[in-house]
């Protein structure tokens, strides 16, 4: 198996942002200076892979926009001598080999890699979900390629989390193999936390072989009403061993409103230009909140 190709579905509404995500698709929301999918395209693309399509819906035009090239912008930019913004602008728009199908209806999950069914064309692919960014020195979705190549099978990347939050997300049973490896005895979409088999929750990244389609096809719709990506892998499991990596990184949850302003301040102390003046900034806020 060799993974050349990358699905992000982005049509999802965006309701835990609301009222932002009323007018403003999710995956564009500021993380310092760039949009929360430019750091997911990104990880595709130090992860090697060099296709990728989005799943996009109703209200997604600014995504398009945003990978597109900019003509009148780099004008503008060139006449004005402002070369390294010229520089910024013109790689965005040379990132990747991006590619758009559009899902007509929020069908959920499930529903959305269907979409994708036409593009991968009978290859394995990976999944990057725009609700999470994960920094890590090797590209998570690199570590479940890593794996899905080695062992020939589906990779879903997991993370453990607190007992109490397992509701909210597909949670698995496995069997450890081997360091942060599981081998997959089932999964569940969102159990509540007295059913949930284990606290091992799926982030946003897996590694998916073409017959998910099939088993998507046949899979009705589940919790919430929608087609859950994580009852097609369940079915799938009778028919192929799937495993479960846990990835090495910091996850942050930027589909939710803590998650996202935590991003923010963390990974705008990773750049250097801006380090020194958001640690005072941070530290005169908590003098402040202290002091009343
Ligand atoms: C989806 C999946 C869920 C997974 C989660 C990770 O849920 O259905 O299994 O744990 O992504 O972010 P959503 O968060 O889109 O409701």
């Amino acid at each position: 198996m060799k993974v050349r190709k990358a699905v992000i579905p982005a049509a999802g509404l965006g309701t835990r942002m609301l009222p932002i995500t009323k007018s403003m698709p999710k995956e564009m929301l500021p993380i310092v200076d760039r949009p929360v999918i430019h750091y997911v395209v990104e990880e595709a693309i130090k992860a090697g892979i060099d296709d990728i399509l989005i799943i996009t819906g109703k209200g997604k035009r600014a995504i398009e926009d945003y990978f597109d090239r900019s003509f009148e912008l780099e004008y503008y930019l060139r006449e004005k001598g402002k070369i390294d913004e010229l520089r910024q602008i013109e790689e965005i728009g040379e990132m990747a080999d991006i590619h758009y199908v559009r899902q007509k209806k929020p069908l959920g999950l499930g529903d959305a890699i269907l979409h994708a069914e036409k593009h991968v064309n009978g290859e394995s692919f990976a999944v990057l979900l725009g609700d999470d960014i994960i920094i890590s020195n090797k590209p998570a979705i690199g570590q479940l390629i890593e794996v899905a190549e080695r062992r020939n099978s589906p990779v879903v990347g997991v993370e453990h989390v607190p007992h109490e939050l397992v509701d909210k997300y597909g949670i698995i049973d496995g069997k450890k193999i081997e360091d942060d490896l599981y081998r997959i005895k089932t999964l569940i979409e969102k159990p509540i936390p007295k059913e949930a088999p284990s606290n091992i929750a799926i982030i946003g990244r897996y590694v998916l072989t073409p017959d998910v389609f099939d088993a998507l096809r046949e899979t009705p719709p589940g919790k919430g009403g929608e087609i859950q990506l994580t009852d097609a892998l369940r079915t799938l499991l009778d028919e192929r061993e799937m495993f479960a990596r846990r990835v090495a990184g910091k996850r942050y949850d930027v589909g939710s409103k803590a998650g996202f302003i935590r991003a923010n301040l963390e990974l705008s102390l990773t750049r250097e230009e801006l380090r020194d003046e958001v640690i005072k900034l941070m530290e005169s806020i908590l003098r402040e909140v202290r002091d009343g």
